[in-house]
């Protein structure tokens, strides 16, 4: 044969290294934690194997563990030891997020960006304060709110409990702070108060393109915010547009995100593509808790291997263009790189 092309010649073991596009490396990724005051003990999460919801007492410990791997950034979540319709506990000095930052903070070198929404903090689990018809009707476990179910989170009255939330969050030593509630004017809101309050060099990444996710599942278990009726679909982004992400990034990044993410990522890499090509700024890609819960499970019937689909997963978000990826397989995965 008279072939010109062989592609197969750079695909020989010891030049595959030297003409590789993409790679991996523990210091990409950022761990997930679940810091629970309502407990004194750790609590393994059942759908989301190797992790669990740790009491205050171990959030050090827990970071710690992180840390051994390679992997230097965390993600703190909190559940709150109570709720109410406001979500008070969200921007609590004493807060569960708060307290548990104060120490990560203090006591290792870990890069501390916290989560800043109120679903797991409103004991109607939605996002922020319901609007005005709803308050006071909260009481919606079974059918859902009597009235129109097009209401739900009252999006204005939102954005002064995040300026709040996310300054706490600064007081307490947080390096980073992630909105994650999709509420317009979200990342505006935030960055006046961090400047405001003397957190100018705080930055902030942006959800900016979550979507209404079904992956979403594990995480509500783990944390405790899923909605106690209706839905996301009424701030969190239709999976049927690509467009208007980027119609949401662009006002993000007008409003001063510094990194822009996109979640999930798996099902949205056509997104994370097009942030990439569309924005200079970092790319973050949250590799959301069904993602993870899917390959365990499968690998768990013996039909995938999971260290293998786990790798080819974060390298795939990575080749479409994220910088950072936001993973439960953090620390296996910085073990095995
Ligand atoms: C809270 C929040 C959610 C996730 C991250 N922050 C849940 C939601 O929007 O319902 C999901 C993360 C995951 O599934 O791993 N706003």
């Amino acid at each position: 044969m008279d072939l010109t092309h062989r592609p197969r010649r750079l695909r020989q073991d010891r030049v595959r290294g030297l003409v590789s596009e993409t790679s991996l490396e523990p210091t990409d990724l950022i761990a997930p934690i679940f810091v629970d005051a309502t407990t004194d003990e750790r609590v393994p999460i059942e759908s989301m194997p190797g992790h669990e919801r740790v009491p205050i007492d171990e959030a050090v410990a827990r970071v710690e563990e992180v840390r051994e791997t390679g992997v230097e950034a965390v993600m703190v979540f909190g559940i709150p030891a109570s709720k109410d319709p406001e979500g008070s506990r969200a921007w609590a000095e004493d807060g569960v997020v708060q307290e548990a930052t104060r120490r990560i903070s203090a006591e290792t070198d870990a890069y501390v960006i916290t989560d800043v929404c109120l679903c797991e903090y409103t004991d109607h689990g939605h996002c922020g304060p319901l609007e005005a018809e709803l308050r006071g009707d909260t009481d919606v476990g079974e059918g859902g709110p009597a009235c129109d179910p097009t209401l739900t989170v009252d999006n204005d009255a939102t954005l002064g409990a995040l300026d709040r939330i996310a300054v706490s969050h600064a007081e307490a030593g947080a390096d980073m702070i992630a909105p994650s509630g999709m509420m317009d004017g979200m990342v505006a809101a935030i960055r006046e108060g961090l400047d405001r309050d003397g957190f100018e060099h705080v930055p902030i990444m942006s959800y900016a393109a979550k979507y209404e996710s079904a992956f979403y599942g594990p995480f509500r278990d783990a944390a405790d915010g899923a909605p106690s009726f209706g839905n996301r679909r009424h701030y969190q982004m239709d999976p049927a547009n690509a467009r208007e992400a980027l119609r949401e990034v662009r006002l993000d990044v007008e409003q001063g995100a510094d990194v822009l993410m996109v979640k999930p990522a798996l099902p949205y890499l056509d997104i994370v593509g097009s942030l990439r090509r569309e924005f200079d700024h970092p790319v973050a890609a949250y590799n959301v808790s069904g993602e993870y819960a899917m390959l365990h499970a499968a690998a768990e019937k013996g039909w995938l291997e999971l260290e293998a689909v786990a790798l080819e997963s974060l390298l795939s978000i990575k080749r479409a263009g994220a910088d950072l990826i936001l993973t439960y397989f953090a620390e296996d995965v910085a073990a095995e790189l």
